[in-house]
């Protein structure tokens, strides 16, 4: 029909988009004895903000009256009059016997503002540009019969009071939607506690989930954010009758603002950008989503590193798969194999086992259990029925019963990790192999034994006939500079030659296990291709045991890259740092030559940072680690390894990123080393990616540690913006980031320059003036004004001491450029980058 809900982002971030087609305004803001809403009547308020009317949220024929703003093309609606009983499209909104009510299609009245029992002419009801609601028998609108504003539903207006009253014991309450089509209360609300004049969000009516502290005369201990910016002006009332809060707008820069009570678990205040024509997030709070309590409802576990975040227990499927999929988490997760407890015709047996599962933050409501080993704790839960999980630790014996809530899923080295044994009935175990973190373990055995085992008798058969030759050559000072002679020497080879493989040291794996863990590099429906790399496809390959890795697969059709691929294999092999993405394997075999990564499930840093939804889990926090992270590896790569090397591919699509979104430098097949004092060198083939190369390389061909620094400049301001450097093409604004980044200091606003969705995360603006200056002495024309990489880090570490003021940055993007995307990944070859600056000229 014509109003519909949509659930927009995978964050549920809630918006409702009520496609409105053919609502008509009575032309008034007043709803008069003798007058009614219908169908698709509505009542606007005098200056236009808001609009009262039927609205209809999901696909059920479910309807409800609202308030929405008119101009908002979301029609985000800010009160719902009867939110357990939806009504049909027949229905009517009336005064009757001096109150407002509404009737079914049956005229049944299905809710009312009951505050009157004697019917009245002069009564009406008044639709305020404020977004209240007023019933009144007299002209004076503050001093109504009754207002919507003191039955908020999930959002509080400015000028509306939050708090408590006194004399009628009674709160304002901003309560969730059940879920984003139904708008019947759901298990979070907002409202302020008047014992300790703080704000809580308490879970199914009890449970406090998060506090904001209490107010402490300018502000509220815990949520800063409630406070008066120059925006807005928070006042805190406390007087004899009532303790309350009210806000309102102090700027002309914005007309509207909301706090929401999200079905996510979350309180939100949004501003409306009247430029944009769209909501912006101020903040929100618990801003970790897996901190909301219980998030993803019963028997499923909350995981921040991951996309959805919720995730049922082993065992458990999603109860209204529905409601998952639009993640609406809160019906939880349902056993998919009953359990037999407490059925006498089964005597013995495997009726149920347990599950464990590592790394877990333990579910709420446990019971201390007295137990003196972990199979006494597992005997414990097993005789008693309702017991569903146990945990044992340091003679500790904890065990659950009923639902579990509340539990995260951790990384491996959070220290808040538990392991949880869950029961499950037996015979779901041949389905359920083992969880995660035993992978890990496994992987490890499949890769240090099992695969190079084939590999390994074959080369120690290799290595003992030519043993002699070895040791005599190994008799000499053994790494350092052996080491870098024999990678020369291998590099200048056309051919990847038998004895070569030597100077690789990750093991050698097997084609045909390669071929197994990739399905035959399948890319049919389920494909295991991740992607297009510079010289060649990446697969996803798993292993037995289920432990995923990257497999680098060098195009075998043609003989380049072959360069790339030796260069890759010698040169990261010998690299170890937190930093760089880790080699595991390599296969030669036939005309096939491939590379075994760690597989990183984050991909890369350009996948976050460009993707308008995933942008989102990139706070200022990470974004500011990632470019710490990236700086360190760089450093390594040219100051601290035993060889001094240049990437010359440094860019956001080279930055993996790890299951802790730890940054990992990646694709070394372009990398140069250095001998001893060599600081710089000349190539005839300039290769890398447009956009991210200095200019002294793109156009002389002249490399040297500083054209990395221009890379990981362009780098850094790509992270703090949000925005690609090449990604202007068709602006009026800037010729590329460096110039829109450039324009933005020279002009005093360098704040603008910040990625808008970290406006509410970065609470650090001395953090990201410091990220910006680095990235514009990084991107500096002269190498020589380029800081080094150890300059670099100290800079991002020291939080106070100024930084020298960066001149013009290098300016290479041309704006005639258009066909980006053949650049992006393809090395350049120097005639063509040369033709088109000259074009552009
Ligand atoms: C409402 O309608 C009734 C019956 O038609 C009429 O008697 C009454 O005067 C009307 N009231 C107003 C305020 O128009
Ligand atoms: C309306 O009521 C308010 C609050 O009682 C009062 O301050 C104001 O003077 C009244 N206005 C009129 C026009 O009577
Ligand atoms: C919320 O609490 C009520 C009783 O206080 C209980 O019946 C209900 O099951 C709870 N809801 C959830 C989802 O746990
Ligand atoms: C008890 O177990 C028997 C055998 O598996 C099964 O047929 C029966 O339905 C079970 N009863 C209940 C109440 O689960």
């Amino acid at each position: 029909m014509d109003v519909k809900t949509n659930s927009a982002s995978v964050i549920s971030v809630l918006f409702l988009c009520l496609f409105l087609k053919t609502y008509f305004s009575l032309g008034a803001d007043t709803i008069s004895v003798n007058e009614s809403v219908y169908g698709y009547s509505t009542i606007i308020s005098a200056g236009s903000v808001f609009q009262l009317g039927f609205f209809k949220p999901g696909e059920a024929e479910n309807y409800y009256v609202g308030i929405w703003y008119l101009k908002d093309p979301h029609k985000n609606i800010v009160w719902v009059a009867h939110r357990e009983n939806p009504v049909t499209y027949s229905s009517e909104l009336r005064i009757s016997d001096g109150n407002l009510v509404l009737f079914n299609d049956l005229k049944i009245p299905i809710w009312s503002t009951n505050v009157r029992t004697t019917s009245s002419d002069s009564v009406r009801a008044v639709l305020l540009d404020s977004g209240n609601l007023v019933l009144t028998d007299g002209s004076n609108l503050s001093e109504p019969l009754w207002q919507s504003f003191d039955h908020p539903t999930n959002t509080w207006l400015p000028g509306a009071k939050l708090g408590y009253n006194k004399i009628t014991k009674r709160s304002q309450v901003l309560t969730s939607w059940k879920n984003s089509e139904d708008p019947a209360p759901g298990l979070f609300s907002f409202k302020l506690d008047p014992r300790d004049n703080s704000y809580v969000i308490l879970w199914n009516r009890s449970t406090k989930n998060w506090t904001s502290g209490s107010w402490n005369g300018e502000t509220f201990g815990l949520a800063p954010e409630m406070t008066s910016y120059n925006i807005y002006e928070f006042v805190f009332v406390s007087n004899d009758d009532e303790i309350y809060c009210t806000y309102a707008i102090n700027s002309s820069a914005t007309n509207f603002s909301r706090h929401v009570m999200d079905v996510s678990g979350q309180i939100r205040q949004l501003t409306w950008l009247p430029a944009g024509n769209r909501w912006n997030l101020l903040w929100s709070q618990p801003r970790r989503q897996c901190d909301v309590y219980a998030y993803c409802g019963a028997y499923a576990s909350c995981d921040e590193w991951r996309l959805p975040f919720c995730s049922c227990l082993p065992g458990f499927e999603p109860k209204v798969q529905s409601h998952w999929d639009s993640n609406d988490y809160s019906d939880g997760c349902l056993r998919r194999t009953r359990l037999q407890c407490g059925n006498n015709t089964i005597v013995n047996g495997e009726r149920e086992k347990f599950l464990s599962i590592f790394n877990m933050s333990l579910p709420d409501n446990q019971q201390i259990v007295q137990a003196t080993s972990l199979q006494d704790c597992e005997a414990s839960c097993l005789n008693t029925c309702s017991c569903t999980a146990y945990a044992y630790e340091s003679n500790n014996c904890s065990t659950w019963t009923g639902d579990l809530l509340n539990q995260r899923q951790l990384r491996a080295d959070d220290s808040r990790g538990h392991t949880l044994y869950l029961r499950l009935a037996a015979s779901e175990f041949p389905h359920l192999k083992r969880s995660s973190q035993n992978k890990k373990l496994y992987m490890l055995s499949i890769l240090i034994v099992v695969i190079p085992c084939a590999a390994c008798s074959v080369y120690y058969l290799r290595r003992k006939k030519r043993g002699t030759k070895d040791n005599r050559r190994s008799n000499k000072t053994v790494g350092l500079y052996d080491s870098e002679k024999h990678i020369r020497d291998f590099l200048h080879s056309g051919q990847l030659r038998v004895d070569e493989k030597k100077g690789i040291e990750v093991p050698f794996v097997v084609l045909d296990s390669i071929l197994a863990a990739t399905g035959n590099f399948s890319e049919g429906r389920h494909t295991n291709k991740l992607g297009q790399g510079g010289f060649g496809p990446v697969y996803r390959g798993k292993f037995p045991g289920g432990q995923e890795i990257a497999i680098k697969r060098l195009s075998s059709s043609s003989g380049q890259g072959l360069q790339e691929f030796k260069n890759e294999a010698l040169l990261i092999a010998k690299l170890q740092h937190r930093n760089l993405v880790r080699l595991l394997g390599y296969c030669v075999e036939g005309d096939e030559k491939m590379l075994l990564y760690e597989y990183m499930p984050n991909k890369s840093l350009d996948f976050f940072l460009f993707d308008r939804k995933m942008c989102i889990l990139l706070n200022w926090e990470i974004r500011f680690d990632i470019i710490l992270g990236i700086a360190k590896g760089l450093l390594y790569l040219h100051h601290d390894s035993r060889l001094r090397i240049i990437h010359r591919d440094m860019k956001t699509s080279n930055v993996l990123l790890d299951g802790e979104m730890t940054p990992k430098i990646s694709d070394f097949g372009l990398a140069k080393i250095f001998g001893g004092k060599q600081m710089e060198a000349t190539t005839n083939r300039v290769v890398g990616t447009y956009g991210y190369m200095s200019p002294e390389y793109a156009i002389h061909g002249l490399f040297s540690i500083k054209s990395d620094v221009f890379s990981f400049g362009v780098v850094i301001l790509e992270i703090i913006s949000g925005k690609r450097n090449t990604g202007f093409y068709h602006s009026e604004e800037a010729l590329s980031l460096l110039d829109y980044a450039w324009k933005l200091w020279n002009e005093n606003k360098a704040l603008d320059l910040i990625d808008p969705i970290l406006r509410e995360t970065c609470s650090s603006e001395n953090e990201f003036m410091r990220c910006f200056n680095i990235g514009l002495l990084c991107v500096q024309d002269d190498p020589s004004d380029r800081p080094t990489m150890s300059n670099v880090v100290f800079m991002l570490g020291s939080e106070s001491g100024s930084l020298p003021s960066p001149k013009q940055p290098a300016f290479l993007v041309k704006r005639s450029l258009s066909c980006r995307a053949s650049f992006d990944e393809k090395p350049l070859s120097r005639n063509k980058l040369t033709d088109t600056l000259n074009e552009g000229r």
